[in-house]
């Protein structure tokens, strides 16, 4: 249990190191994530793809299922980080799972050189499917 927060800069620098451990051997496209649960702890994750492709898993959804995992259960932002000049947001499975186990969370979106976008998932995610649909 942590009461402080990590800085911005602690976050984006812990997706990026968890980028480095990213396998993606056929996109060739590395993503690193880290996840701030509410107590302050930083959960990270990377992209891992295998040979059919369709089982790749994105590093946002490696944060958040290790986390869980962990038994973590509430959740304050996520920090990605990719090598793409403009912002790169989280794809449609990751904001899925993110609202589902993360609520409203803040995204911050960064390169291997400064931040490119900050965004609160609602925002990119503005008419979820969740349990409340399900009555
Ligand atoms: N990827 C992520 O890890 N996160 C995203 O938000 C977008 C895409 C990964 C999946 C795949 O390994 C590669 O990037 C190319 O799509």
């Amino acid at each position: 249990m942590k009461d402080s927060s990590p800085t911005d800069a602690v976050l984006i620098a812990a997706a990026r190191e968890a980028r480095r451990y990213a396998r993606a051997p056929y996109s060739k496209f590395k993503v690193g994530a880290a996840l701030e649960t509410k107590d302050g702890l930083i959960v990270t994750g990377c992209n891992i793809e295998n040979a059919t492709y369709g089982l790749t898993i994105c590093a946002e959804r490696v944060a958040m299922f290790k986390a869980l995992s962990e038994g973590h259960k509430s959740f304050r932002r996520i920090a990605v980080a990719f090598d793409t000049d403009g912002p790169t947001p989280p794809c449609g499975a990751c904001r899925q799972i993110l609202w589902e186990f993360g609520g409203d969370l803040e995204i911050i979106l960064a390169n291997t050189r400064r931040e490119t976008g900050r965004h609160q998932l609602k925002e990119l995610f503005p008419m979820p499917f969740d349990e409340r649909n399900l009555g």
